[in-house]
């Protein structure tokens, strides 16, 4: 006999989506348990996002889970666009009505929401993998799962969600019947790397160049987190660190004198790029949220955000459920979410391709993309445009 467990909402992965749906469940006095099939240490280490929508952060701080994210988050009031040489600041709060971003790690969401999850929520289950999504149709949709021993267990709910990134197994419960997928994959990659030197410039710099692109970030005041455009499927052992160097240097080269810092490298990864949209987002009481269900090319650091959006959107779906036992908000969940994630999408894509070098562009094309970037640094409209995007679609 399998053993049998209950609760009210399953959720699969610890994630930022996973995770700060448990909290905002919590929070609501639902109950929850989270099953995830990484190690603790997995997914606190893992290197991803950065950057916090003006929503997020307020997400975040509204559930009780930005102390530490108001202590060691940077704000960041623009971002700076390099090309032909020249940089051009891009000011968000004077464009926006007063919008910022922070600068606050994937890695510290994860480790201050696994906190809070483990004090005051309830159960999370690291090292449990869920095989699949059970009666999705029913009103006890199961999680079956294996414990790290082998054991398998039933996860019997009353809603599920899938949490679970790409390559999850929940959107496997919706019929392929129902679903129509978008997609598109891109020539190339990012390859990141982590360094031990201060950032070279107090604001984000996204550089285009026809060499590839390229994106300084940070992580600290003493930890810079850099980018640059790679071939697709690019083997990082062709990467030294003065290789690195070197190809950051050439691409954010400017005609102010200005010049990035060299420091130790301690972390490099090539990070494959893709847009992909699944439509619909739910099927019977089974619920996708994050990269289940989208995925967006990181060039404008929306992929995290998204997720967000989309529990905050389930979260207040369940809470209507449970004070007014209307099903209204929870049926229209996908709906509410599509319209947010295919403007995340179109933004993603646009700045990916205003600012990466398409190995089959025409000179034709390079200089479109040139008169492009003009426009966006000589335009009011077109400036606002930009600033509002990246600050964030309203959830
Ligand atoms: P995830 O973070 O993928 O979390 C899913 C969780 O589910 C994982 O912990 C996984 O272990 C778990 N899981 C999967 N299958 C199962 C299963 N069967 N059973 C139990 N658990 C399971 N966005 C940016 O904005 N900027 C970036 O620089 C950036 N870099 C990225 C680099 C990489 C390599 C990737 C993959 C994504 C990156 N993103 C970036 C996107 C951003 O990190 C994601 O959008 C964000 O992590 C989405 O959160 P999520 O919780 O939906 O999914
Ligand atoms: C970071 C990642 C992004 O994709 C981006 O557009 C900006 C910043 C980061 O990791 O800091």
């Amino acid at each position: 006999m399998v053993k049998e467990t209950r609760t009210t909402v399953g959720i699969i992965g610890a994630g930022p989506a996973g995770l700060l749906l448990a909290r905002l469940l919590f929070k609501a006095g639902i109950d929850s348990v989270v099953i995830e099939s990484k190690d603790r240490e997995y997914v606190e280490q893992r290197q991803r996002a950065g950057i916090l929508e003006q929503g997020s952060v307020d997400a975040l701080r509204e559930c009780g889970a930005g102390e530490r994210m108001d202590k060691e988050g940077i704000p960041h009031d623009g971002i700076e666009l390099l090309f032909d040489k020249q940089r051009y600041p891009i000011h968000f709060p004077s464009l926006t009505g007063g919008r910022q971003v922070m600068i606050y790690a994937q890695t510290e969401v994860c480790k201050d929401l696994i906190a809070l999850q483990l004090k005051e929520g309830g159960p999370l289950h690291f090292e449990c993998e869920a095989l699949a999504v059970e009666d999705p149709k029913t009103d006890n949709p199961k999680i079956r799962f294996r414990h790290k021993d082998g054991e398998e267990e039933i996860l019997s709910c009353d809603y599920v969600v899938g949490c679970d990134g790409f390559w999850g197994v929940a959107r496997k419960a919706i019929p392929e019947s129902i679903a129509t997928v978008y997609e598109k994959t891109y020539p190339f990659a990012w390859l990141g790397i982590l360094a031990d030197v201060p950032p070279s410039n107090d604001e984000l710099i996204y550089a285009r160049h026809p060499r590839g692109f390229s994106l300084l970030s940070m992580r600290s005041p003493t930890v810079s987190r850099y980018y640059i455009q790679v071939p697709a499927g690019e083997d990082i052992k062709e990467w030294s660190d003065e290789r690195i160097w070197d190809e950051i240097e050439k691409r954010t080269e400017t005609n102010d004198g200005w010049k990035v810092q060299r420091g130790p490298i301690f972390q490099k990864s090539v990070l494959p790029m893709r847009s992909y949209v699944h439509e619909p987002m739910q099927y019977g009481r089974v619920y996708l949220a994050g990269d289940a269900a989208h995925i967006v090319p990181p060039t404008g650091a929306k992929g995290l955000n998204l997720a967000f959006g989309d529990v905050v959107t389930l979260a207040k779906a369940l809470k209507h459920k449970v004070d007014t036992g209307s099903d209204e908000l929870l049926n229209n969940y996908s709906d509410r979410c599509i319209g947010r994630v295919w403007q995340a999408e179109r933004f993603s894509y646009d700045m990916t391709n205003l600012l990466h070098t398409d190995p089959n562009a025409s000179a034709f094309e390079d200089r479109l993309q040139v008169a492009r970037l003009k426009r966006m640094v000589s335009n009011p409209h077109a400036e606002t445009d930009l600033a509002l995007a990246y600050t964030g679609f309203p959830l």
